[in-house]
């Protein structure tokens, strides 16, 4: 999995591909910024802001089903893909993070601010 980092974001080395259980998200600090990591197949792994868009939890406290990750607290589902909320109450996107792998190591690029 090899993708492109954004303008304003740099690949950062977050953690190894071991030290995240398939299907069960992981929260790391980048720069600052609070991310949810998924670790979606072997090596394929999704990032995306930590902060549900409906309230201010943590989203990687909740559960992971396909590639939807579901808010603990009132439910909500984004894809982790798109960061697109797919199930109520939350109606705004969660922003997703390009991923990239260097062997096992598990590389984020999250813009500043
Ligand atoms: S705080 Fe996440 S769904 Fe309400």
């Amino acid at each position: 999995m090899s993708e492109t980092p954004t303008a304003a974001g740099e690949f950062v080395r977050v953690c190894t591909l071991d030290d995240l259980e398939l299907g069960v998200p992981a929260q790391a600090d980048v720069d600052g910024t609070l991310i949810a990591l998924v670790r979606t197949a072997e090596r394929e792994v999704r990032a995306v802001n930590d902060t549900c868009t409906h309230g201010q939890v943590s989203l990687s406290e909740g559960d992971v089903e396909g590639c939807e990750i579901e808010c603990w607290l009132h439910g909500s589902r984004f894809d982790l893909v798109t960061g697109a909320p797919s199930g109520p109450p939350a109606t705004v996107p969660i922003a997703v993070y390009p991923v990239t792998l260097e062997g096992d190591d598990v590389l984020v690029a999250v813009p500043a601010g």
